[in-house]
């Protein structure tokens, strides 16, 4: 694993960005009666800009648990969470909201959307909270919606459109704020094969415009998509290997 090492050519060098994710000696238990679950013990994990990082374990490993903390929707029982360099600790409610909003483009299994607002709506709605005039969140949301393939859906409802069209009107959501990272978790679990061969395909083309990716799936030919897998057990990272992609395609 390469360590930032800001002396070396420090004169020259631009400035470094910190990495998206730096989790250390994260612990997250909780009280069950009288019992403790640890459902993720002693983390380390740095995953920089531009990486499209698959996490993988059996069910009950800890994904969510980890998903949850990396994208600031719960705190870790003990150990560091920074996003961006910023610890996450020294923020109030108010400037965690906004970096959920803004930093972090989020993807789940049931995509999440809201029922009565359009394709397009949806899209917009990150952005109405992130404040970008109206204007402008219509521009970038047309054009998110145009990325994934669905510039013909806009004004579909959500129960219009196929599970792979309503996950992709949900990456759109997600990229449309221009997120440092996108999360998501399981997000071909609801799909059928052909819409999950497509969401990756869309993914990977994410990836190749530099998007930082952090996707949990207990799918390994789903894993396989990534540039980097790393394997939960028990809640302890067990494997965290870099691998050449599968291609999209293939
Ligand atoms: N809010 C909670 N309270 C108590 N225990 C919890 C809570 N959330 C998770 N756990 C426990 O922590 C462990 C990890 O759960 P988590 O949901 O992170 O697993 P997962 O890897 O996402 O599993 P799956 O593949 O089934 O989604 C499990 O043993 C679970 O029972
Ligand atoms: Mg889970």
């Amino acid at each position: 694993m390469t360590v930032f090492d800001a002396r070396s050519d420090a004169a020259s060098a631009p400035p470094a960005s910190p990495p998206v994710i730096m989790l250390a000696d994260v612990m997250k238990s909780y009280a069950m009666g009288s019992e403790v679950v640890h459902a993720v013990r002693h983390v380390d994990l740095r995953v920089d800009r531009g990486e499209f990082v698959a996490i993988v374990g059996a069910s009950g490993s800890g994904k969510s648990t980890l998903m949850s903390i990396t994208g600031c929707l719960d705190f870790p029982t003990s150990g560091h969470y920074s996003l961006e360099g910023v610890n996450i600790r020294d923020l109030d409610d108010r400037a965690l909201s906004r970096i959920r909003n803004t930093r972090i483009g989020f993807v789940f299994q049931g995509f999440n959307l809201i029922p009565r607002m359009s394709a397009l709506q949806n899209v917009e709605l990150p952005l109405v909270y992130g404040g970008i005039p109206h204007r402008e969140r219509r521009q970038r949301a047309v054009a998110a919606l145009t990325l994934v393939g669905l510039a013909n859906r806009l004004d579909h409802w959500p129960n219009e459109l196929s599970g792979g069209q309503q996950q992709r009107v949900a990456v759109a959501r997600a990229i449309g704020t221009n997120p440092a990272l996108i999360l998501a978790d399981e997000p071909t679990g609801a799909l059928d094969t052909t819409s999950s061969l497509e969401l990756m395909a869309l993914f990977h083309e994410l990836h190749a415009h530099g998007r930082t990716i952090v996707m949990i799936t207990h799918e390994h030919d789903i894993a396989a998509f990534a540039s980097r897998v790393v394997e939960l057990r028990d809640g302890s990272i067990i494997s965290d290997r870099r691998q050449e992609p599968t291609s999209v395609g293939a």
